[in-house]
């Protein structure tokens, strides 16, 4: 699977990604950004873990930037009657921040979703203190839906987390969806 937008390239993941997704991930500032599943230290082995879980994935991508792997972007299916919405997960190497790259991934990533896998909406959940996350989704059209008060806990804190969704223009509320 090969989606692409400018300089930016997503694609499936493969074992020689391991060390790359290693070192990228292995980053306390990316961590406390994401849930505890994703944990630091990142060890070779999650990222075998990782890759070996997701490389068959056809919605799993590692983000190319001028055909260097720089991070990863995914979406997550979710289940019953949540069948139609996808959940958005990103994270971006440190040294890559601030270029405007996760903005291209997002709606690379969010056109696939909506066109090829028929999503109806892409959701996802920001910490609170994550100003740059909340700038990128906004950037793509995302809209704020609301705050879940005290809904995170991570690092013995509780944090509120800011609710952003996108939907898919053709999968209005009350068309018919095909299943
Ligand atoms: C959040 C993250 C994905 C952003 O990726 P990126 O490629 O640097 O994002 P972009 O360059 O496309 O856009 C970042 C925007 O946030 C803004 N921004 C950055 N830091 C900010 C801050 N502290 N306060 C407000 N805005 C901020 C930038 O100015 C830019 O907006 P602009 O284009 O209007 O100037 C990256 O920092 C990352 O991977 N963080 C750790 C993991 C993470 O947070 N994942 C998301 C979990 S919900």
């Amino acid at each position: 699977m090969l989606l692409s937008s400018g300089k930016i390239t997503l694609r499936s993941f493969n074992d020689n990604d391991a060390q790359r997704l290693t070192e990228l991930a292995n980053n306390e500032k990316i961590a406390i950004n994401l849930r505890d599943g994703f944990p630091f230290p990142y060890t070779l082995n999650d990222a075998i873990g990782f890759i070996s879980k997701f490389k068959a994935s056809d919605t799993f991508f590692a983000i190319e930037w001028e055909g260097v792997y720089v991070g990863n972007i995914s979406l997550l299916p979710l289940d019953d009657v949540h069948r139609k919405t996808a959940e958005i997960g990103y994270f971006l190497g440190e040294p890559y921040w601030g270029k405007g790259i996760m903005t291209t991934a997002v709606k690379c990533i969010t056109d696939f979703g909506f066109q090829v896998k028929q999503f109806a909406r892409i959701h996802t959940g920001v910490y609170e203190y994550n100003p740059a996350s909340m700038r990128v989704l906004e950037k793509c059209g995302f809209t704020c839906e609301g705050i879940f008060r005290n809904n995170v806990l991570k690092n013995n804190r509780l944090w509120n987390e800011h609710r952003y969704a996108l939907l898919n223009p053709t999968a209005l509320q009350g068309n018919s969806v095909s299943l």
